[in-house]
């Protein structure tokens, strides 16, 4: 069932445990997402971002993302990730996507919370909602999505106050924070700032969403959660799950794409059933 932020964040925020944001650019990362879902009775966030429209039209993805979502026994938010452009954040809410990530994070202060309180008032107005990030998440060299920033930067980490201050006067409802992660492949291993996630939790009221989830320790995902964290994105570790499935078939002789296909959603329908675990959100999807 087509499903929002709020639908699946107030509650993960009450139980204490994330939900997933799985991107995908293309039909079968979207079918592998929605059967882990359905096959752990988990709620899960189906999206695509900005950066990976060239693998995979906005619109064209529109349908059959929010069919599947309508379709699907468990709850299914279609969000769109990393938006920077107003007007792109508009086609998504216009083609049906019930949620969508406004990031202006790389503007000034006035001016993101200035242009993402319009986002807001727009994103309510079709009845979705808006997640917006303050601080800035950096990506590594090689992230196939993520932002104009690159790499860990730690000036640019989430200041509490201001979080507090962001969230009343944009009133958006889900807050992507800047503790440590980064998009793509680590080079070092990653070191959160489990203090500052449990300060910003203190200080508001919305959920927090920690990105740049492929590659954190099990032990990473489990602190994050219990200090605040009720979202999770992850988009790397499916993209190179499927693509070392298919290497894998390559090697072993087989030719055909017919041969890969089914073998790229085995691969990532484990790859997100084992992250949908360890954020806790296995059997929640009945409390709708
Ligand atoms: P990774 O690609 O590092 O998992 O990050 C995903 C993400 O944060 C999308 O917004």
């Amino acid at each position: 069932m087509l499903a929002n932020l709020n639908d699946v964040l107030v509650p993960a925020k009450r139980g204490r445990y994330a939900v997933g944001l799985f991107n995908s650019v293309n039909l079968e990362l979207a079918r592998a997402i929605i059967q882990a879902a359905e096959r752990l009775r988990a709620p899960v966030i189906l999206g695509t971002a900005e950066v990976l429209l060239p693998f995979g039209p906005l619109e064209e993805l529109s349908w059959f993302l929010v069919p599947m979502a309508k379709r699907a026994s468990v709850p299914v938010v279609v969000h769109f990730d990393h938006g920077m452009s107003m007007q792109l954040c508009e086609n998504a809410l216009r083609l049906g996507f019930t949620s969508i990530m406004y990031d202006a994070s790389w503007l000034p202060y006035d001016e993101n919370v200035r242009d993402t309180r319009e986002m807001a008032a727009m994103a309510h107005g079709f009845g979705a909602t808006i997640e917006a990030e303050l601080g800035h998440i950096g990506s590594s060299e090689n992230s196939a999505e993520g932002s104009a920033q690159t790499d860990l930067c730690e000036e640019c980490f989430t200041d509490p106050v201001q979080a507090r201050d962001f969230v009343r006067s944009t009133g958006v409802d889900a807050l992507a924070v800047a503790v440590g992660t980064v998009h793509g492949h680590y080079r070092a291993a990653p070191r959160l700032d489990f203090s500052r996630i449990a300060s910003i939790a203190q200080a508001v009221e919305v959920p927090l969403v920690l990105h740049g989830g492929s590659g954190l320790s099990d032990v990473d995902f489990a602190r994050s959660i219990e200090l605040g964290i009720s979202k999770v994105n992850i988009f790397t570790d499916i993209n190179c799950a499927a693509a070392s499935a298919c290497d894998r078939a390559l090697r072993s002789g087989k030719t055909a794409l017919t041969d890969l296909i089914p073998l790229e959603v085995e691969a990532v329908e484990s790859s997100v059933a084992e992250k949908i675990r360890l954020f806790g959100s296995e059997g929640k999807a009945g409390r709708y």
